[in-house]
């Protein structure tokens, strides 16, 4: 890749602008990047105004390269005001797959030689956090905690890493000129230009696609990605309670997939959402882009911000959840409700490699949900799931490796385009044996909403 070749980068979420800006770095002087909105893109799924950043996983690669940006977060003063301390419990019902998948992770903290702390049971969770004022188990409790987590202002470190990147020279192209629809090939399937909703063209050498949820409807995925909306809620706290609360751990549930936030300042509201097997959108016809047969995909025209609205099913298991730490203020109305959507993978692993159709086509993305099996078992994606947010201060650094082949040769393979999913018809699906509710399609009233 020639320094002043020109690198269009499709999508401004963390994967896009991560990229975006490490490649400035090194050098690179010709980079543009598009996207439907600019960023904080309203219904992106990296802007928001919270995400936890933690590196529980038990799989070792992702722990380590986690610590490390979770180091960069809590450490670098560019994070200041943009990253907050807080502590992460991850509790369950007693059940094999609970427990192996602990036990995984646990071990994993354990080989790099972190500490973690076993909670024995809801008395002595509650005897370290007295905040937690719910019942927290019915019968049967599993859990730890991890004192070395937090939280980031997503949308704050969005701009921030936005701003970076106008300052080193990259340029953007934003709303119906920026909206990819399609790609203009040569005879050796090499991309000459992007075309797009405006029904203009953005020429290139080197194209990167980074459009999250919405990477399905541009180019064949072979069965290796599927686009899960999941849900947040957002509770509004009065002056006392942002007080009361503002040691609230991170607390997840890993047999529901319910999770919360600490209290957010700017907003005052306590946030909470679900790691679950979401739903799935059927593209309507407007929201079409190159590929027809797309199973699932987020509306293609950006809202202005995220609209109000998740099923009523899931604003059932929001509230109950809630419960389960703050009684207190379980019935109170939600201020708002939203959807975010994630990559879900198989294996639940991003993909970092050059897509098989193209010869100048690389694909980052994938942050999302994993779909575990424990022999009979399906686990919900909660611990596995390798949300990106998180990596955002590396993310670009290992785009950068593997455009330029460079990975080491374990995270190259872990990490490659896979095609040998196509074949598999039960890649996404789940049994019913979680408590909650299995991956739906959402019905035509809900839709209509969204
Ligand atoms: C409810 C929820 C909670 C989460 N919680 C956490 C968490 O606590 N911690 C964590 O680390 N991660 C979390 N994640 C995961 C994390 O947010 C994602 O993995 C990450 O943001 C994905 O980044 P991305 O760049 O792939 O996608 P996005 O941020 O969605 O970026 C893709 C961009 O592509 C653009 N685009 C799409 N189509 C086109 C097109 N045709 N033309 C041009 N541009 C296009 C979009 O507008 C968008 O801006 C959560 C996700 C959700 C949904
Ligand atoms: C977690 O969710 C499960 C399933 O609803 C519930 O039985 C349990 O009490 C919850 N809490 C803990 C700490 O396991
Ligand atoms: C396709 O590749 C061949 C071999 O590299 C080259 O000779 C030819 O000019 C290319 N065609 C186009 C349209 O670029
Ligand atoms: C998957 O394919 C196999 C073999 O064709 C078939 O027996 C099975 O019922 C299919 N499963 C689903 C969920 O479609």
């Amino acid at each position: 890749m020639e320094k002043n070749s020109k690198i269009v980068i499709v999508g401004a979420g963390v994967f896009g602008l991560s990229t975006a800006y490490q490649l400035a770095t090194e050098g690179y002087t010709n980079i543009v990047v598009l996207d439907r909105h600019m960023p904080p893109v309203p219904d992106g799924s990296s802007s928001d105004i919270s995400r936890v950043i933690r590196f529980d996983y038990g799989d070792y690669d992702y722990l380590s390269l986690a610590y490390d940006a979770y180091l960069k977060w809590r450490d670098t003063p560019k994070y200041k005001g943009i990253f907050y301390p807080a502590p992460y419990i991850l509790v369950g019902k007693t059940s094999p797959y609970g427990q192996d998948w602990i036990a995984k992770t646990t071990s994993a903290l354990n080989k790099k030689k972190l500490p973690w702390t076993k909670l024995k049971d809801a008395a002595s969770a509650k005897e370290k956090f007295p905040v937690l004022s719910g019942e927290l188990a019915k019968p049967g409790f599993f859990g730890y905690h991890n004192h070395q987590a937090g939280w980031a202002d997503a949308a704050k470190a969005i701009s921030q890493l936005r701003d970076d990147c106008l300052e080193l020279g990259i340029s953007f192209i934003c709303g119906r000129q920026g909206t990819v629809n399609g790609f203009e090939t040569d005879s050796n399937k090499t991309i000459k230009a992007v075309s797009t909703l405006h029904g203009s063209q953005v020429e290139g050498d080197h194209f990167i696609l980074s459009t999250g949820a919405w990477c399905t409807g541009l180019v064949p995925m072979y069965n290796s990605a599927l686009s899960t909306g999941q849900v947040i809620g957002y509770l509004r706290l009065t002056p006392e309670e942002m007080k009361k609360y503002q040691n609230l751990p991170i607390y997840a549930n890993f047999s529901t997939g319910w999770f919360n936030f600490p209290p957010h300042e700017d907003t005052n509201m306590l946030k909470m959402a679900i790691h679950g097997w979401g739903y799935t959108r059927t593209p309507s016809q407007e929201d079409r882009t190159a590929i027809k047969s797309n199973p699932s995909a987020p509306p293609l025209i950006p809202p202005r911000e995220r609209r109000n609205f998740v099923p009523a099913d899931a604003e059932t298991r929001l509230r109950d959840g809630l419960r389960e730490i703050l009684p207190e203020v379980a019935d109170r109305p939600f201020e708002r409700l939203a959807m975010c959507w994630y990559t879900d993978t198989p294996s639940g692993d991003f993909i970092m490699d050059y897509h098989p159709d193209y010869s100048n086509l690389f694909l980052g993305g994938g942050g999302s949900g994993q779909y575990v099996t424990f022999s009979t078992y399906r686990v919900y994606p909660l611990t596995a799931s390798h949300s990106a947010f998180k990596f955002l201060p590396l993310l670009g650094s290992y785009m950068s490796l593997a455009i330029k082949k460079n990975l080491p040769p374990h995270l190259a393979q872990k990490w490659r385009f896979r095609k040998d999913y196509a074949a598999q018809n039960d890649t996404f699906l789940g049994d019913g044996s979680r408590g909650g509710p299995i991956r739906r399609e959402l019905n035509t009233e809900e839709r209509a909403k969204l």
